[in-house]
Protein backbone atom coordinates (compact mmCIF):
# COMPACT_ATOMS: atom_id res chain seq x y z
CA UNK A 1 0.00 0.00 0.00
CA UNK A 2 1.44 3.39 -0.64
CA UNK A 3 2.11 5.66 2.24
CA UNK A 4 0.70 8.94 2.57
CA UNK A 5 3.73 11.69 2.54
CA UNK A 6 3.15 14.38 5.37
CA UNK A 7 4.69 17.15 5.42
CA UNK A 8 4.84 18.41 9.06
CA UNK A 9 6.72 22.10 10.74
CA UNK A 10 7.69 22.77 13.91
CA UNK A 11 8.23 25.69 16.09
CA UNK A 12 11.72 25.49 18.06
CA UNK A 13 14.37 23.40 16.91
CA UNK A 14 16.29 23.24 20.15
CA UNK A 15 16.71 20.10 22.55
CA UNK A 16 12.98 18.85 22.45
CA UNK A 17 12.56 20.25 18.38
CA UNK A 18 16.26 18.41 17.43
CA UNK A 19 15.10 15.48 19.28
CA UNK A 20 11.44 15.26 17.90
CA UNK A 21 13.00 15.81 14.30
CA UNK A 22 15.44 12.89 15.20
CA UNK A 23 13.14 10.40 15.80
CA UNK A 24 11.14 10.96 13.06
CA UNK A 25 13.79 10.58 11.13
CA UNK A 26 15.27 7.88 12.89
CA UNK A 27 11.66 5.70 13.36
CA UNK A 28 10.21 6.89 10.12
CA UNK A 29 9.73 3.00 8.43
CA UNK A 30 8.10 2.03 11.73
CA UNK A 31 6.29 4.76 11.52
CA UNK A 32 5.36 4.10 8.34
CA UNK A 33 4.31 0.70 8.79
CA UNK A 34 2.18 1.16 11.79
CA UNK A 35 0.45 4.16 10.07
CA UNK A 36 1.13 4.28 6.58
CA UNK A 37 1.94 7.95 7.28
CA UNK A 38 5.19 9.04 6.29
CA UNK A 39 6.17 12.18 8.38
CA UNK A 40 8.59 14.82 6.78
CA UNK A 41 10.03 17.80 8.86
CA UNK A 42 9.78 20.74 5.56
CA UNK A 43 10.05 23.86 8.15
CA UNK A 44 11.34 23.97 11.56
CA UNK A 45 11.20 28.12 13.37
CA UNK A 46 14.20 29.17 14.96
CA UNK A 47 15.46 32.54 16.13
CA UNK A 48 18.98 31.80 15.32
CA UNK A 49 18.95 29.59 11.90
CA UNK A 50 23.20 29.64 12.00
CA UNK A 51 23.28 27.91 15.44
CA UNK A 52 24.27 24.35 16.24
CA UNK A 53 21.96 21.80 16.53
CA UNK A 54 21.56 18.47 18.30
CA UNK A 55 20.76 16.73 14.93
CA UNK A 56 21.06 18.66 11.51
CA UNK A 57 17.95 20.24 10.47
CA UNK A 58 18.40 19.85 6.96
CA UNK A 59 19.25 21.95 4.18
CA UNK A 60 16.17 24.99 4.15
CA UNK A 61 14.20 23.46 6.58
CA UNK A 62 15.36 26.43 9.18
CA UNK A 63 13.41 29.43 9.00
CA UNK A 64 12.73 32.56 10.81
CA UNK A 65 9.76 33.60 9.02
CA UNK A 66 6.42 32.08 10.84
CA UNK A 67 4.44 33.10 7.80
CA UNK A 68 6.43 30.53 5.53
CA UNK A 69 5.00 28.12 7.59
CA UNK A 70 1.81 29.44 8.34
CA UNK A 71 0.77 29.73 4.59
CA UNK A 72 2.77 26.81 3.38
CA UNK A 73 -0.52 25.03 2.61
CA UNK A 74 0.89 21.60 2.24
CA UNK A 75 1.85 21.60 6.42
CA UNK A 76 -1.04 19.37 7.63
CA UNK A 77 0.59 19.50 11.65
CA UNK A 78 2.87 21.40 13.57
CA UNK A 79 4.18 20.70 16.40
CA UNK A 80 5.09 23.72 18.95
CA UNK A 81 8.14 23.26 21.19
CA UNK A 82 9.74 26.46 21.17
CA UNK A 83 8.25 27.43 24.67
CA UNK A 84 7.04 30.61 26.08
CA UNK A 85 3.28 31.97 26.10
CA UNK A 86 4.39 35.16 23.78
CA UNK A 87 4.66 34.84 20.48
CA UNK A 88 3.60 31.52 21.26
CA UNK A 89 0.39 31.60 21.96
CA UNK A 90 -0.63 34.10 18.76
CA UNK A 91 1.48 31.19 16.37
CA UNK A 92 -0.32 28.45 17.80
CA UNK A 93 -3.77 30.26 17.19
CA UNK A 94 -3.06 31.31 13.81
CA UNK A 95 -2.31 27.84 12.93
CA UNK A 96 -5.73 26.60 14.21
CA UNK A 97 -7.57 29.23 12.49
CA UNK A 98 -6.22 28.03 9.52
CA UNK A 99 -6.75 24.77 9.97
CA UNK A 100 -3.55 23.34 11.02
CA UNK A 101 -3.87 20.51 14.12
CA UNK A 102 -1.06 21.30 16.50
CA UNK A 103 0.79 19.27 18.96
CA UNK A 104 2.58 21.04 22.24
CA UNK A 105 5.04 20.70 24.61
CA UNK A 106 4.30 23.76 26.31
CA UNK A 107 3.01 23.95 30.22
CA UNK A 108 3.14 27.10 30.82
CA UNK A 109 1.27 28.44 27.67
CA UNK A 110 -1.31 25.69 27.87
CA UNK A 111 -1.88 26.38 31.92
CA UNK A 112 -2.35 30.01 31.50
CA UNK A 113 -4.25 30.02 27.81
CA UNK A 114 -6.15 26.82 27.36
CA UNK A 115 -9.94 28.28 27.12
CA UNK A 116 -8.84 30.31 24.12
CA UNK A 117 -6.51 28.24 22.59
CA UNK A 118 -9.39 25.12 22.94
CA UNK A 119 -12.36 26.82 21.85
CA UNK A 120 -10.18 28.14 18.41
CA UNK A 121 -9.31 24.26 18.24
CA UNK A 122 -12.97 23.23 17.92
CA UNK A 123 -14.08 26.08 16.18
CA UNK A 124 -11.66 25.31 12.95
CA UNK A 125 -12.32 21.53 14.10
CA UNK A 126 -8.78 20.43 14.54
CA UNK A 127 -6.93 18.33 17.43
CA UNK A 128 -4.64 20.19 19.63
CA UNK A 129 -2.97 17.60 21.85
CA UNK A 130 -0.17 18.11 24.64
CA UNK A 131 0.71 15.00 26.05
CA UNK A 132 4.38 16.44 26.04
CA UNK A 133 3.53 19.02 28.19
CA UNK A 134 2.87 17.42 31.45
CA UNK A 135 5.51 14.49 32.71
CA UNK A 136 7.14 14.43 29.53
CA UNK A 137 7.58 10.53 28.84
CA UNK A 138 4.76 9.68 30.92
CA UNK A 139 1.62 8.95 29.20
CA UNK A 140 -0.66 10.11 31.52
CA UNK A 141 -3.07 12.48 29.47
CA UNK A 142 -3.39 9.72 26.80
CA UNK A 143 -4.03 7.14 29.94
CA UNK A 144 -7.04 9.57 31.21
CA UNK A 145 -8.53 10.75 28.14
CA UNK A 146 -8.77 6.97 26.50
CA UNK A 147 -8.27 4.35 28.85
CA UNK A 148 -9.99 5.64 31.81
CA UNK A 149 -12.76 7.19 29.87
CA UNK A 150 -15.41 5.73 32.12
CA UNK A 151 -13.70 6.06 34.75
CA UNK A 152 -14.73 8.74 37.91
CA UNK A 153 -11.23 10.50 38.65
CA UNK A 154 -11.72 11.77 41.89
CA UNK A 155 -8.23 12.50 42.96
CA UNK A 156 -4.84 13.05 41.15
CA UNK A 157 -1.99 13.18 43.42
CA UNK A 158 1.47 13.71 41.47
CA UNK A 159 5.41 14.43 41.61
CA UNK A 160 5.79 16.11 38.93
CA UNK A 161 8.86 18.49 38.98
CA UNK A 162 12.10 16.00 39.17
CA UNK A 163 14.15 18.77 40.20
CA UNK A 164 12.36 19.50 43.15
CA UNK A 165 12.34 15.70 43.56
CA UNK A 166 15.72 15.47 43.13
CA UNK A 167 16.61 18.32 46.14
CA UNK A 168 14.08 16.46 48.07
CA UNK A 169 15.83 13.10 47.65
CA UNK A 170 19.17 14.90 48.16
CA UNK A 171 18.00 16.44 51.74
CA UNK A 172 16.99 12.99 52.88
CA UNK A 173 20.48 11.81 52.49
CA UNK A 174 21.70 14.44 54.69
CA UNK A 175 22.65 17.04 51.80
CA UNK A 176 21.56 21.08 52.62
CA UNK A 177 19.26 22.41 50.44
CA UNK A 178 21.33 24.91 49.09
CA UNK A 179 24.49 22.32 48.10
CA UNK A 180 21.57 19.77 46.74
CA UNK A 181 20.33 22.80 44.29
CA UNK A 182 23.74 23.44 43.06
CA UNK A 183 24.12 19.23 42.49
CA UNK A 184 20.79 19.15 40.61
CA UNK A 185 22.43 22.54 38.31
CA UNK A 186 25.53 20.99 37.76
CA UNK A 187 23.72 17.43 36.34
CA UNK A 188 21.47 19.82 34.43
CA UNK A 189 18.82 18.66 36.24
CA UNK A 190 18.15 22.31 37.61
CA UNK A 191 17.92 25.51 35.05
CA UNK A 192 20.18 28.67 35.79
CA UNK A 193 17.30 30.14 37.01
CA UNK A 194 15.52 27.79 38.96
CA UNK A 195 12.92 29.47 40.25
CA UNK A 196 10.05 28.39 38.54
CA UNK A 197 10.74 24.99 39.89
CA UNK A 198 11.64 25.38 43.42
CA UNK A 199 8.32 27.97 43.82
CA UNK A 200 6.04 25.30 42.98
CA UNK A 201 5.31 27.07 39.53
CA UNK A 202 6.06 24.33 37.04
CA UNK A 203 4.51 21.29 38.94
CA UNK A 204 1.05 23.90 39.58
CA UNK A 205 1.01 24.72 35.72
CA UNK A 206 1.08 20.94 35.32
CA UNK A 207 -1.55 20.13 38.00
CA UNK A 208 -3.66 22.47 36.30
CA UNK A 209 -3.71 20.76 33.00
CA UNK A 210 -4.04 17.10 34.31
CA UNK A 211 -6.97 18.21 36.82
CA UNK A 212 -8.33 19.85 33.55
CA UNK A 213 -8.50 16.60 32.10
CA UNK A 214 -9.05 14.49 34.76
CA UNK A 215 -11.95 16.63 35.99
CA UNK A 216 -13.46 17.37 31.95
CA UNK A 217 -13.64 20.90 33.73
CA UNK A 218 -10.99 23.77 33.09
CA UNK A 219 -8.80 24.39 35.84
CA UNK A 220 -6.24 27.61 34.77
CA UNK A 221 -3.18 28.30 36.78
CA UNK A 222 -4.88 31.09 38.64
CA UNK A 223 -6.95 28.55 40.18
CA UNK A 224 -3.95 26.52 41.46
CA UNK A 225 -2.48 26.97 45.05
CA UNK A 226 1.03 26.46 45.31
CA UNK A 227 3.95 26.81 47.30
CA UNK A 228 7.36 25.55 46.97
CA UNK A 229 10.50 23.82 48.64
CA UNK A 230 12.60 27.19 49.16
CA UNK A 231 11.38 27.37 52.75
CA UNK A 232 11.97 23.74 53.38
CA UNK A 233 14.40 23.21 56.49
CA UNK A 234 16.19 19.78 57.22
CA UNK A 235 14.03 19.70 60.40
CA UNK A 236 11.36 19.19 58.02
CA UNK A 237 13.09 16.26 56.42
CA UNK A 238 14.17 15.13 60.10
CA UNK A 239 10.57 15.47 61.80
CA UNK A 240 9.15 13.29 58.63
CA UNK A 241 11.98 10.53 58.91
CA UNK A 242 11.35 10.40 62.82
CA UNK A 243 7.64 10.07 61.60
CA UNK A 244 8.21 7.32 59.47
CA UNK A 245 7.58 9.72 56.05
CA UNK A 246 9.44 11.74 53.11
CA UNK A 247 8.99 15.14 52.62
CA UNK A 248 7.82 15.34 48.61
CA UNK A 249 6.23 18.43 46.81
CA UNK A 250 3.12 17.14 46.08
CA UNK A 251 0.52 18.17 43.34
CA UNK A 252 -3.16 16.81 44.48
CA UNK A 253 -5.93 17.48 42.46
CA UNK A 254 -9.12 16.63 44.00
CA UNK A 255 -13.13 16.61 43.71
CA UNK A 256 -15.07 17.75 46.84
CA UNK A 257 -18.64 17.00 46.51
CA UNK A 258 -18.35 17.95 42.93
CA UNK A 259 -16.40 20.85 43.60
CA UNK A 260 -12.64 21.45 42.15
CA UNK A 261 -9.58 21.52 44.39
CA UNK A 262 -5.52 21.84 43.09
CA UNK A 263 -3.36 22.61 45.19
CA UNK A 264 0.56 22.13 45.69
CA UNK A 265 2.91 22.36 47.84
CA UNK A 266 5.64 20.44 50.42
CA UNK A 267 3.81 17.52 52.30
CA UNK A 268 4.92 14.59 54.41
CA UNK A 269 4.46 11.26 52.58
CA UNK A 270 3.85 8.12 54.33
CA UNK A 271 6.88 6.06 53.79
CA UNK A 272 4.51 3.31 52.68
CA UNK A 273 2.51 5.02 50.21
CA UNK A 274 3.79 4.86 46.23
CA UNK A 275 4.81 8.09 45.70
CA UNK A 276 7.26 7.73 48.95
CA UNK A 277 8.97 5.74 46.79
CA UNK A 278 9.44 7.94 43.66
CA UNK A 279 13.23 9.16 43.86
CA UNK A 280 15.91 11.50 42.16
CA UNK A 281 14.71 13.10 38.83
CA UNK A 282 11.70 10.68 38.70
CA UNK A 283 7.82 12.23 38.16
CA UNK A 284 4.94 9.78 39.35
CA UNK A 285 1.05 10.53 38.77
CA UNK A 286 -1.62 8.35 40.73
CA UNK A 287 -4.98 8.33 39.37
CA UNK A 288 -7.93 7.63 41.94
CA UNK A 289 -11.41 6.36 40.50
CA UNK A 290 -14.60 5.11 41.21
CA UNK A 291 -13.99 2.22 38.64
CA UNK A 292 -10.13 1.64 38.78
CA UNK A 293 -9.97 2.60 42.94
CA UNK A 294 -5.75 3.41 42.14
CA UNK A 295 -3.06 3.40 39.34
CA UNK A 296 0.48 5.12 39.18
CA UNK A 297 2.53 5.83 36.63
CA UNK A 298 5.80 6.64 36.92
CA UNK A 299 8.81 7.57 34.89
CA UNK A 300 11.42 10.45 33.74
CA UNK A 301 9.81 14.01 33.54
CA UNK A 302 11.81 15.56 31.30
CA UNK A 303 14.75 15.25 29.10
CA UNK A 304 15.15 16.35 25.29
CA UNK A 305 14.27 12.47 24.31
CA UNK A 306 11.45 11.99 26.48
CA UNK A 307 9.46 14.85 25.63
CA UNK A 308 10.45 14.37 21.87
CA UNK A 309 8.94 10.77 22.10
CA UNK A 310 5.64 12.07 23.67
CA UNK A 311 5.61 14.86 20.96
CA UNK A 312 5.65 12.06 18.24
CA UNK A 313 3.33 9.86 19.83
CA UNK A 314 0.92 12.61 19.71
CA UNK A 315 1.29 13.46 16.22
CA UNK A 316 0.80 9.72 15.17
CA UNK A 317 -2.16 9.86 17.09
CA UNK A 318 -3.54 13.43 15.10
CA UNK A 319 -2.95 11.19 11.84
CA UNK A 320 -4.72 8.22 12.96
CA UNK A 321 -7.64 9.96 14.63
CA UNK A 322 -8.16 13.23 12.01
CA UNK A 323 -12.01 12.90 10.44
CA UNK A 324 -13.17 10.32 12.77
CA UNK A 325 -14.33 12.48 15.60
CA UNK A 326 -12.07 10.92 18.11
CA UNK A 327 -10.60 13.00 20.51
CA UNK A 328 -11.59 16.13 18.88
CA UNK A 329 -12.15 19.08 20.16
CA UNK A 330 -12.25 19.78 24.24
CA UNK A 331 -11.48 17.81 26.93
CA UNK A 332 -13.37 19.95 29.16
CA UNK A 333 -16.99 19.00 29.03
CA UNK A 334 -18.34 20.61 32.13
CA UNK A 335 -17.76 23.28 34.25
CA UNK A 336 -17.66 22.60 37.96
CA UNK A 337 -17.19 25.31 40.80
CA UNK A 338 -13.77 25.85 42.60
CA UNK A 339 -13.44 24.34 45.95
CA UNK A 340 -13.46 27.77 48.44
CA UNK A 341 -9.53 28.03 49.69
CA UNK A 342 -9.49 26.74 53.37
CA UNK A 343 -12.48 23.73 52.71
CA UNK A 344 -9.91 21.17 51.44
CA UNK A 345 -9.94 18.57 53.96
CA UNK A 346 -6.47 17.18 55.04
CA UNK A 347 -4.02 15.95 57.92
CA UNK A 348 -1.41 18.70 58.38
CA UNK A 349 2.37 18.08 60.03
CA UNK A 350 2.97 20.99 62.10
CA UNK A 351 6.08 22.16 63.39
CA UNK A 352 5.70 25.35 66.29
CA UNK A 353 9.29 26.53 68.00
CA UNK A 354 8.45 27.56 71.38
CA UNK A 355 9.87 28.16 74.94
CA UNK A 356 10.56 25.01 77.34
CA UNK A 357 8.12 26.45 79.59
CA UNK A 358 5.09 24.18 82.10
CA UNK A 359 1.74 24.77 80.38
CA UNK A 360 2.84 25.47 76.26
CA UNK A 361 1.86 21.71 75.38
CA UNK A 362 -1.94 22.29 76.44
CA UNK A 363 -2.09 26.05 75.23
CA UNK A 364 -1.26 24.58 71.93
CA UNK A 365 -3.28 21.96 72.19
CA UNK A 366 -6.37 24.24 73.30
CA UNK A 367 -5.82 26.71 70.08
CA UNK A 368 -6.12 23.44 67.53
CA UNK A 369 -9.19 22.33 70.03
CA UNK A 370 -10.71 25.92 69.58
CA UNK A 371 -10.72 25.15 65.39
CA UNK A 372 -12.18 21.36 66.03
CA UNK A 373 -9.13 20.43 64.94
CA UNK A 374 -7.59 16.98 66.78
CA UNK A 375 -4.42 15.94 67.12
CA UNK A 376 -3.36 12.55 66.25
CA UNK A 377 0.72 12.71 67.51
CA UNK A 378 2.64 14.62 69.10
CA UNK A 379 6.52 14.87 69.99
CA UNK A 380 8.70 17.19 71.88
CA UNK A 381 12.29 17.85 71.71
CA UNK A 382 14.31 19.95 73.65
CA UNK A 383 17.77 21.53 72.61
CA UNK A 384 19.06 24.12 74.91
CA UNK A 385 16.52 25.29 76.12
CA UNK A 386 14.72 25.98 73.75
CA UNK A 387 11.74 23.46 72.37
CA UNK A 388 10.20 22.36 69.75
CA UNK A 389 7.01 20.57 69.01
CA UNK A 390 6.12 18.41 66.45
CA UNK A 391 2.59 17.95 65.92
CA UNK A 392 0.34 15.45 63.34
CA UNK A 393 -3.46 16.85 62.85
CA UNK A 394 -6.31 14.21 62.22
CA UNK A 395 -7.76 15.41 58.95
CA UNK A 396 -9.12 19.10 59.28
CA UNK A 397 -9.79 21.91 56.67
CA UNK A 398 -6.89 23.49 55.50
CA UNK A 399 -8.57 26.83 56.91
CA UNK A 400 -9.39 25.55 60.28
CA UNK A 401 -6.00 24.73 60.66
CA UNK A 402 -4.58 28.16 59.30
CA UNK A 403 -6.81 29.84 61.90
CA UNK A 404 -5.45 27.41 64.67
CA UNK A 405 -1.83 28.54 63.81
CA UNK A 406 -2.55 32.47 63.72
CA UNK A 407 -3.95 31.82 67.10
CA UNK A 408 -0.90 29.52 68.04
CA UNK A 409 1.79 31.99 66.50
CA UNK A 410 0.39 35.15 68.90
CA UNK A 411 0.82 33.06 72.07
CA UNK A 412 3.48 34.62 74.04
CA UNK A 413 5.63 31.28 74.71
CA UNK A 414 6.00 30.35 70.93
CA UNK A 415 8.80 31.50 68.70
CA UNK A 416 8.29 32.29 64.94
CA UNK A 417 5.62 31.42 62.44
CA UNK A 418 4.81 27.77 62.85
CA UNK A 419 4.86 25.86 59.80
CA UNK A 420 2.58 23.46 58.19
CA UNK A 421 2.77 20.38 55.56
CA UNK A 422 0.24 18.26 54.36
CA UNK A 423 0.67 14.65 55.06
CA UNK A 424 -0.58 11.81 52.66
CA UNK A 425 -0.79 8.46 54.11
CA UNK A 426 -4.31 7.51 52.81
CA UNK A 427 -4.29 5.51 49.39
CA UNK A 428 -7.73 5.05 47.11
CA UNK A 429 -7.96 1.19 47.95
N1 LIG B 1 13.69 20.19 27.58
C1 LIG B 1 12.89 19.44 28.31
O1 LIG B 1 13.31 18.53 29.03
C2 LIG B 1 11.40 19.69 28.28
C3 LIG B 1 10.55 18.83 29.01
C4 LIG B 1 9.18 19.02 28.95
C5 LIG B 1 8.66 20.06 28.22
N2 LIG B 1 9.51 20.89 27.54
C6 LIG B 1 8.91 22.00 26.80
O2 LIG B 1 9.28 21.92 25.43
C7 LIG B 1 9.39 23.23 24.89
C8 LIG B 1 10.77 23.40 24.25
O3 LIG B 1 11.77 23.19 25.21
P1 LIG B 1 13.32 23.07 24.81
O4 LIG B 1 14.02 22.57 26.02
O5 LIG B 1 13.47 22.33 23.53
O6 LIG B 1 13.69 24.62 24.58
P2 LIG B 1 14.97 25.20 23.82
O7 LIG B 1 16.06 24.21 23.75
O8 LIG B 1 15.23 26.54 24.44
O9 LIG B 1 14.43 25.43 22.33
C9 LIG B 1 13.54 26.45 21.97
C10 LIG B 1 13.53 26.57 20.45
O10 LIG B 1 12.54 27.51 20.07
C11 LIG B 1 13.13 28.55 19.28
N3 LIG B 1 12.48 29.82 19.67
C12 LIG B 1 12.25 30.27 20.91
N4 LIG B 1 11.61 31.47 20.87
C13 LIG B 1 11.47 31.76 19.57
C14 LIG B 1 10.90 32.85 18.86
N5 LIG B 1 10.36 33.90 19.50
N6 LIG B 1 10.89 32.81 17.52
C15 LIG B 1 11.44 31.77 16.85
N7 LIG B 1 11.99 30.69 17.46
C16 LIG B 1 12.01 30.70 18.80
C17 LIG B 1 14.61 28.56 19.63
O11 LIG B 1 15.35 29.07 18.53
P3 LIG B 1 16.96 29.16 18.58
O12 LIG B 1 17.42 27.73 18.63
O13 LIG B 1 17.38 29.82 17.35
O14 LIG B 1 17.29 29.92 19.82
C18 LIG B 1 14.86 27.06 19.88
O15 LIG B 1 15.12 26.41 18.67
C19 LIG B 1 9.09 24.19 26.05
O16 LIG B 1 7.73 24.53 26.04
C20 LIG B 1 9.40 23.35 27.28
O17 LIG B 1 8.67 23.77 28.42
C21 LIG B 1 10.87 20.73 27.55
Amino acid sequence: MASVDVPVALLGYGTVGAAVHRLLEQNAEDIERATGHRLRVVHALVRDPGKERGFAAGEGVLTTDFASILEDESVTLVAEVMGGVEPTGGYVLDLLRAGKPVVTANKQLLARRSTELFATAAEAGVQMRFEASVCAAIPVIKVLRESLVVTNVHRVLGIVNGTTNFILTRMESGAAYQDALAEAQRLGYAEADPTDDVSGADSAAKMAILASVAFGSRVELADVSYEGIDRLRPEHVEAARSLGAVVRLVGTATLVDGAVDVRVGPALVDRHHPLASVEGPFNAVMLQGDAIRELMLEGPGAGGLETASAVVADMVSVLGTTGTGFLQGDACWRSLPKLPPGELPAPYYVHIEVADRPGVLAHVAARFADEGVSIARLAQHVVNGSAALDVVTHTAPSGRVATALDAIARLPEVHGLPDALRVIDERGI
